[in-house]
């Protein structure tokens, strides 16, 4: 069992990436082996829409998407993690969502993605809509043949590590965790 974490946040100490990695534990003490990648860290470019990858399965450009279209194949659930930017998600997470259409195959309606574990992180300032956003999120990657298992996320998040004060933040992450193994 592998589970593969994103997160779409560019800080250190982000609340985001805290509740991938607590999301990531709760697998681990299932027994899983886990993986993290974080979008800011790498050398990701923005889909060119080019749909090369529709007709040959794979996509054109050779960057570091392309170890996360690996990890992403020989895993069993997807972690999604991401701050709330401008009511949506952040570019990061944009960039990798619009990159994973190298794994789907919309003219066939075939999908690598299909029968994977989905879970869902949010993290948001003043805002309450994290969850209706993300909600949307995991119905289409459903459509794509993913299975969403659950989201977890919160607001008053600006500080950077407020969420280690968020016990049942911190807890319901954990829990999700052990349910997507
Ligand atoms: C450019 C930008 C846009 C933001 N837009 C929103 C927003 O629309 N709604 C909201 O509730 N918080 C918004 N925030 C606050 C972040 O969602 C919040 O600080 C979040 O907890 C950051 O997550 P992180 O700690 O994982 O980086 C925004 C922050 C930035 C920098």
């Amino acid at each position: 069992m592998k589970v593969v974490g994103i997160v779409g946040s560019p800080r250190a100490e982000s609340n985001t990436e805290i509740l991938v990695q607590k999301v990531l534990e709760g697998a681990k003490s299932k027994g899983a082996e886990v993986e993290i990648f974080k979008i800011n860290d790498m050398n990701i470019n923005w889909c060119q829409g080019c749909f090369y990858c529709q007709q040959y399965g794979e996509c054109k450009q050779k960057d570091d998407m392309q170890l996360i279209y690996k990890a992403i194949k020989s895993a069993d659930a997807l972690v999604i993690g991401t701050p709330i930017y401008m009511g949506h998600v952040t570019a990061q997470t944009k960039t990798f969502l619009d990159r994973l259409l190298a794994m789907i195959n919309v003219f066939k309606g075939d999908s690598a993605l299909k029968g994977k574990n989905l879970a869902i992180i949010y993290s948001q300032g003043r805002g309450n809509d994290g969850e209706t956003v993300l909600k949307e999120l995991g119905t289409r990657l459903s459509n794509f043949g993913m299975k969403f298992v659950g989201i977890v996320g919160g607001n008053g998040l600006n500080e950077p590590g407020a969420v280690k004060k968020k016990e049942d933040l911190l807890k319901a992450a954990y829990q999700l965790g052990t349910r997507i193994v």
